[in-house]
């Protein structure tokens, strides 16, 4: 009997095996649901009502895992339409789930639903969610956390635990409120009142003692922070009193390691960092602060958050870092240099080497005639001096069913009239129209778009973000980017690839990607001012002969406009 039963045993484990060697862990479906709600927040002495999901601020964490199906059905319930982007997700084929308003999809209406469904491939770190009409992703925002395949451990030594750090800007009045108001004087909006870290000012905000953050740490362990810049306006410094960061991944992609007292993040961008709590038992402040090295107002407030070790009490006083000066390029340019992909034979970096389509793209600051503003004038923005205007139909609809009409395909790859784009502050338009204009790319080709900068009415720098890819940042410099010499100095070996990158303050970035992703892909300047202003465009990536090369068709539920 003994016998008998251990042979079943035997069998049982055999047939086990069998089924584990050939069903890997098949990936999951994940499940969210988000409601759009508005909840009241008190925040610097007062409380005011803000759109929420579920009623929390910042928002739930979309925890998955690299190969999972997800899906977050997004309810509707409050007065402004909405819509939900996927930062960084590359949204292969799918850009029916990308979630840009008016680009690929219709706003979802208050009473309406609508499911993001798509998988998350060949990605693994962090990335954000935020909604992606008007400025309501100033309250609407949270994290994506995709862990690696099971089995598969990080490329860095594995942290005893993690935790979201996201950076966000805070505003006393109602955000749309704001944003129309500088819309209709044709001025900049008024600047936030506070910066937060996960939607706390901390105590040097007044009334701010009870909304900051608390990361409690035991000694000797490591902690892998994923830092996200939420903020509508701001790039920010970052820094931790006492305590160096090791840099491990950007954008949801690996590094080479560095160790750096600070870090800069630009709206749009992810940071994960390790720290070693190995420091003398304290309390220490986490604090951000913007970089801002144009020549306007300087913005010193700074947000702050609590790393305590455990067993401190809530009484001692925290210390402050050291954060770079809020002019300090120098910092910000060394910094950058030092992002690098990993590259390594798991991780590679497969930068496009030959270039099959050269874009450059001039980021323009004017001023337009508006007979209703303040000063019969109006900021506005362009890319090769044009001033994007949102359509009112997705662009991916009136591609993918080829509607009349809704936008032109004839974006130039160079601007109009070439001239001395850093010299001389020059403060007249070069003659900036009006348009729905995007560029058409052939499917799988290489693209190299350089973004320069230029002196019209100020420099300031652009963190720009390019959806549905990845791109590698080859080269960054600063005046006018020179087609004979620079390339030859560009990194094709291990340049940082990621979703958004800064073009600096009176200079350019170069980027390369293949276009392999078919789909109507938005780009544009993550400061939200200036996509306001129209510093945006999009490419129309054409499918490719394959079947599996070609836009999926769109959801049922996709909502109409
Ligand atoms: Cu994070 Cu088009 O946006």
């Amino acid at each position: 009997m003994a016998a008998a039963l251990s042979k079943i045993s035997c069998w049982a484990s055999y047939i086990l095996f069998l089924y584990f060697v050939y069903h890997p862990a098949e990936a999951a479906v994940k499940r969210y649901q988000f409601d759009i709600q508005v909840k009241n927040v008190s925040r610097l002495c007062h409380a005011k009502p803000i759109v929420t999901v579920n009623g929390r601020f910042p928002g739930p964490t979309v925890y998955v895992r690299e190969g999972d199906r997800v899906l977050v059905n997004v309810t509707n319930h409050a007065k402004y339409n909405m819509s939900i982007h996927w930062h960084g997700l590359k949204q292969f084929r799918n850009g029916w789930a990308d979630g840009p308003a008016y680009i690929t999809q219709c706003p979802i209406k208050r009473g309406h639903s609508f499911t993001y469904d798509f998988t998350v491939t060949g990605q693994r770190g962090t990335l954000w969610w935020h909604a992606h009409i008007l400025w309501l992703r100033a309250t609407v925002y949270g994290a994506i956390v995709i862990m690696p395949k099971p089995g598969t451990p990080f490329p860095f030594p594995q942290p005893d635990r993690e935790e979201n750090i996201i950076l966000g800007e805070w505003w006393n009045s109602d955000v749309e409120d704001i944003e129309t108001q500088g819309d209709k004087l044709g001025l900049p909006p008024n600047a936030s009142d506070a910066h937060t870290i996960n939607g706390k000012p901390g105590p040097l905000f007044p009334c701010s003692e009870k909304h900051t953050f608390t990361l409690e740490v035991e000694q000797s362990k490591t902690y892998l922070l994923r830092i996200i810049n939420a903020a509508l306006n701001d790039e920010l410094f970052f820094a931790i009193a006492g305590h160096n960061m090791t840099v491990v991944e950007i954008d949801a992609v690996y590094t080479k390691p560095f160790t750096t007292r600070a870090i800069l993040i630009a709206p749009g961008q992810t940071t994960n960092v390790l720290v070693q709590a190995t420091q003398k038992p304290n309390r220490y402040f986490m604090a951000a602060r913007p970089f801002m090295d144009a020549p306007l107002s300087i913005d010193n407030r700074t947000a702050t958050a609590i790393l305590q070790y455990k067993g401190i009490p809530n009484t001692v006083i925290p210390l402050l870092p050291h954060l770079p000066e809020a002019n300090d390029t120098s910092f910000a340019l060394s910094y950058n240099a030092k992002l690098r992909s990993l590259n390594s034979p798991q991780f590679q970096a497969n930068v496009p080497l030959n270039v099959d389509r050269h874009l450059f793209y001039t980021i323009g600051l004017g001023i337009n005639p508006c007979p209703t503003c303040l000063n019969g004038t109006k900021l506005a923005a362009s890319l090769n001096n044009i001033t994007f205007v949102m359509p009112q139909v997705g662009l991916l609809q009136a591609h993918y069913f080829n509607i009349k009409g809704v936008f032109r395909l004839d974006f130039p790859d160079n601007p109009p009239t070439p001239f001395n784009y850093t010299g001389a502050p020059l403060t007249a338009n070069l003659g900036t129209t009006l348009g729905t204009r995007v560029s058409k790319i052939a499917y799988n080709s290489t693209v190299q778009l350089v973004l320069q900068d230029t002196n019209l009415l100020s420099v300031e720098s652009h963190p720009f973000h390019l959806h549905g890819y990845n791109f590698f940042v080859v080269g960054t410099g600063i005046g006018n980017f020179d087609p004979k010499r620079d390339p030859a100095k560009f990194n094709l070996v291990d340049p940082p690839e990621r979703n958004t990158v800064g073009v600096p303050t009176g200079g350019w970035t170069a980027i390369r990607f293949r276009a392999d992703n078919p789909g109507v892909w938005f780009m544009h300047c993550h400061l939200e001012l200036h996509t306001g202003w129209g510093l945006k465009t999009a490419f129309v990536v054409e499918n490719g002969k394959l079947p599996d090369q070609s836009i999926l068709p769109p959801p049922k539920d996709l909502p109409p406009c």
